[in-house]
């Protein structure tokens, strides 16, 4: 039997309108994705990717201008899902009068923690966090990274199914990651799954069973990290490029450069490569030299990001 899925989207577009309809921002296209149950996920993507939309819009905080989005095959608008769920935002806001085990003592009544087990909860999560010394510190007085952590343990106190988690690593430093990712893997082996976004590749992969790389609101891989990291790029070296062969080249995402009096023809995985062989060879040129080189997850993550327009 497959897993049940804890996320699903269908065709989930968000475009953001300006005043009388200006400015209008895709910011989310045609999003198709889905995220089983019991799997930690990375949602990856550089500033500005819609990210944090998609984020709202399976919180169910804002609505999709058209598609939609399923949690635990439930729509998205069905608040009793939400039970079910946990978030950490992007930016942790927190009440500053509290003291962080009040804090915590707080939410855990909110999200309806029966009052005879809300103290062990919170004891449970300060330590896990590490956070025993901070209990009786104001929340006023914490670091970004202290105010991440019980950010974190907020979005716990219920122990749900889903922990929805935007950017959580931004104000960790390396050995609140570490634990972070311990803390995950934890959560895995109870059969949790965990939906995480970051801008910065080298802080999830460690964790992530599959990724997804989104940019301008696009979906532009995913899958395992085995699987992107054997997407292979190379480079096609060859003397002469008659016109046809370069039009045919512009339709396609091979780059074409220049390398010292030769012509190098870039493929960024094999099916590329091999729809340019086939051409080249229909054409009689004959290939010269080939170069293959498989990815880091980091090139990967930058090679499937079109670059910024030059100004
Ligand atoms: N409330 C909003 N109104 C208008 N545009 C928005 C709003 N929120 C986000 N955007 C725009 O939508 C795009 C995606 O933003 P966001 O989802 O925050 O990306 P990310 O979280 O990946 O950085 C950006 O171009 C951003 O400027
Ligand atoms: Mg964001």
């Amino acid at each position: 039997m497959t897993a049940m899925s804890a996320i699903r989207t269908e065709n989930l577009c968000k475009t953001y309108t300006g005043r009388w309809n200006r400015d209008e921002t895709s910011a989310v296209r045609t999003l198709n994705l889905e995220v089983k149950e019991g799997e930690i996920f990375g949602f990856l993507g550089p500033n500005g990717a819609g990210k944090t939309t998609t984020i709202h819009l399976l919180l169910n905080l804002i609505r999709p201008t058209s598609g939609a989005a399923h949690l635990f095959d439930r729509p998205v608008t069905e608040t009793e899902v939400h039970r079910r769920l946990g978030y950490l935002p992007e930016s942790v806001n927190l009440h500053t009068y509290y003291r962080g085990g009040e804090l915590l003592n707080f939410y855990a009544a909110l999200c309806g923690v029966p009052v005879e087990k809300r103290a062990d909860r919170v004891n449970e999560l300060l330590k896990l966090l590490q956070l025993e010394d901070a209990a009786e510190k104001s929340v006023a007085k914490y670091s970004k990274g202290m105010a991440q952590r019980i950010g974190f343990a907020q979005a716990m106190i219920h122990d749900p199914d889903l922990l929805i988690l935007d950017e959580p690593t931004a104000s960790l430093d390396p050995v609140g990651r570490k634990e972070f990712r311990d803390v995950l893997l934890g959560l895995k082996r109870r059969g949790k799954t965990v939906f995480i976004s970051s801008h910065i590749l080298s802080e999830v992969e460690t964790v992530c069973d599959r990724v997804a790389i989104l940019q301008n609101g696009e979906l532009k891989r995913v899958g395992t990290l085995r699987q992107l990291s054997a997407a292979k790029s190379s480079k096609l070296i060859v003397d002469i490029l008659p016109a046809p062969v370069m039009e045919a080249l512009a339709a396609t995402t091979a780059e074409v450069t220049m390398v010292q009096g030769k012509i190098a023809i870039r493929c960024a995985d094999e099916a590329l490569r091999h729809t340019v062989e086939a051409l080249l060879q229909q054409h009689g040129v004959g290939i010269f030299q080939r170069e293959t080189e498989a990815q880091s997850l980091e090139e990967i993550f930058f090679s499937s990001i079109t670059p910024p327009p030059k100004l």
